[in-house]
């Protein structure tokens, strides 16, 4: 059987006309596409990233960093705009994939998008929990919301080591209940999550600007021979690699905050929701990448200006934005609060997506046999993929209980980069194969834009730290032997086009 074999764009029209006539009621206009995008999209990588890339390898740069995280998004949204349109479908990536580039690329695909969505929603987590605690006045133990690769001096100098994330296991088993059980965010629930957040950031913006310090945005790079600056555990940090001060420091920036942006591809899954798809998806999904630009880069302004980019090595890693306040913005202790309750909630409806997004893919590579039946069973009353929203939270929950914020978040984006620069190309291999397919929307200067797309999303890629490129390439390797030792034998399009007379004839 070939590995390039592939699933017939009819085949998949014909598949989501049955899908709708089963009651997807055709409900989002592009308002809902551009609210639900944000609500996807704003989250841990704007309220906990931005202080990570600014006070490691970008500075105030971090504006700049976010501007070229969105151009590479851009490229690729454009790209995502033309699949979702024609092929109105769940599955995002891996469907398009499996319809353009083959089985064996669908496969690498859906195995990137566990790293977006799965890793995505313990990162989130994991900012749930130090927001949570922050909440809390630091009641949790330092041991009991870390994991066991970090540590941290007290303020009495005593060094503390992390045993276990439990505030991010609990937020993500009661957000896998709440999808076993079924309970959708309606568009109203997300309209007013999406408000509250986009409010909660505006506010921020307004006032943090009277406390901007220019000082803190001068130099805007960081300079070669920026001091080192203190860590938690006591030891320092060297600004001296690379990518970790002036250009080479704002492009891993960008890899950095990229995550910030991970969801307006969820846009895309709702195609079939879409009252008008053919205008509203490219509006969906460009016009929320477009809002979300504008509030990260005045929002990153604010934020390094009224602290030193050093200050979040130092202390206000966890919980940046609430540290920002309380340490530089005097009487507005009211302010540190609502944020950090808007932020919970918010956190909530990005991993809530994530989940529902990574039992989505799961569910889609199951019904096509290169997973196990188990991953599309309903529940017979919920009728909600509930064995595998248990699975998940259990593979999710390790990530989130045992490593570190942003190891996971790096993968995250590695994951979506890649999954993004495959979408790209299968555009213009689908401007090839099939010139002829009605398209609603076109992704404009094909093949200039894909390739642009590709470029600077592999540059975010190379710009990752070593470590992660090497866990990257680790779970690649595992994703193709469970590839050539289970899937390969059981997909069903395979197994089809096997049983056919001239079976060497497809592929
Ligand atoms: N973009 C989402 C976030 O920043 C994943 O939390």
């Amino acid at each position: 059987m070939s590995l390039f074999v592939k699933k017939s764009i009819s085949g998949l029209l014909a598949q989501a006309g049955a899908d709708s006539g089963n009651g997807l009621k055709k409900t989002l206009g592009a308002g809902s596409l551009v609210a639900l995008g944000i609500g996807a999209i704003i989250g841990a990588g704007l309220f906990v990233r931005t202080a990570l890339a600014a006070g490691e390898h970008a500075g105030p740069a971090v504006t700049i960093s976010f501007i070229i995280a969105a151009v590479g998004c851009a490229f690729a949204g454009l790209c995502y705009a033309e699949f979702a349109s024609i092929i109105p479908i769940a599955g995002s990536a891996y469907t398009y994939a499996y319809a353009t580039m083959g089985e064996i690329i669908a496969w690498i695909i859906g195995w990137s998008l566990i790293l977006e969505y799965a890793l995505g929603a313990a990162t989130v987590s994991i900012s749930w929990s130090e927001y949570a605690n922050k909440l809390l006045g630091g009641a949790i133990p330092y041991e009991w919301c870390h994991s066991p690769f970090e540590k941290a001096a007290d303020a009495a100098g005593v060094l503390h080591h992390g045993l276990i994330n439990l505030p991010a296991l609990v937020i993500l088993l009661l957000l896998s209940l709440l999808l076993i059980k079924g309970t959708q965010e309606s568009a109203t629930v997300n309209a007013i999550i999406v408000f509250i957040k986009v409010a909660i950031v505006l506010v921020f913006i307004a006032i943090g600007w009277q406390y901007v310090n220019p000082s803190n945005h001068t130099p805007y790079l960081i300079p070669d021979n920026a001091p080192d600056a203190l860590k938690p555990d006591n030891t320092y940090y060297s600004y001296k690699g690379f990518f970790d001060h002036g250009w080479g420091g704002v492009l891993r920036g960008a890899a950095v905050v990229f995550f910030a942006f991970i969801g307006f591809d969820a846009v895309s899954t709702a195609a079939q929701e879409a009252k008008n798809p053919k205008r509203d998806m490219p509006i969906g999904i460009l016009g929320s990448l477009v809002v979300c630009t504008i509030l990260y880069v005045l929002f990153s302004w604010v934020l390094t200006g009224v602290a030193p980019y050093t200050d979040f090595i130092k202390s206000g890693k966890e919980a940046s934005v609430s540290y920002a306040i309380e340490t530089y913005m005097h009487n507005y202790h009211w302010l540190s609060l609502l944020v950090t309750i808007a932020i919970l909630a918010g956190f909530s409806s990005v991993i809530l997506v994530m989940l529902m997004g990574q039992s989505r893919v799961f569910y889609t590579m199951s019904t096509d046999g290169l997973l196990p039946k188990v991953f599309s069973d309903l529940h017979p009353k919920f009728r909600t993929p509930y064995k595998s929203n248990m699975l998940l939270f259990i593979f999710v929950g390790l990530f989130a209980a045992f490593v570190p914020g942003d190891v996971t978040g790096d993968l995250t984006s590695i994951g979506t980069l890649f999954a993004f620069v495959l979408v790209c190309i299968g555009v213009i291999i689908l401007r090839k194969k099939e010139p002829n397919l009605v398209r609603p929307f076109k992704t404009p200067l094909v093949p200039l834009v894909p390739i642009l797309g590709i470029v600077v999303c592999t540059a975010m890629i190379v710009s990752l730290s070593e470590k992660t490129l090497v866990s990257a390439g680790v779970w690649m390797l595992a994703g193709l032997v469970i590839y050539f030792t289970y899937s390969k034998s059981r997909s069903k399009i395979g197994s089809a086009i096997d049983s056919l007379p001239n079976a060497k004839d497809f592929g």
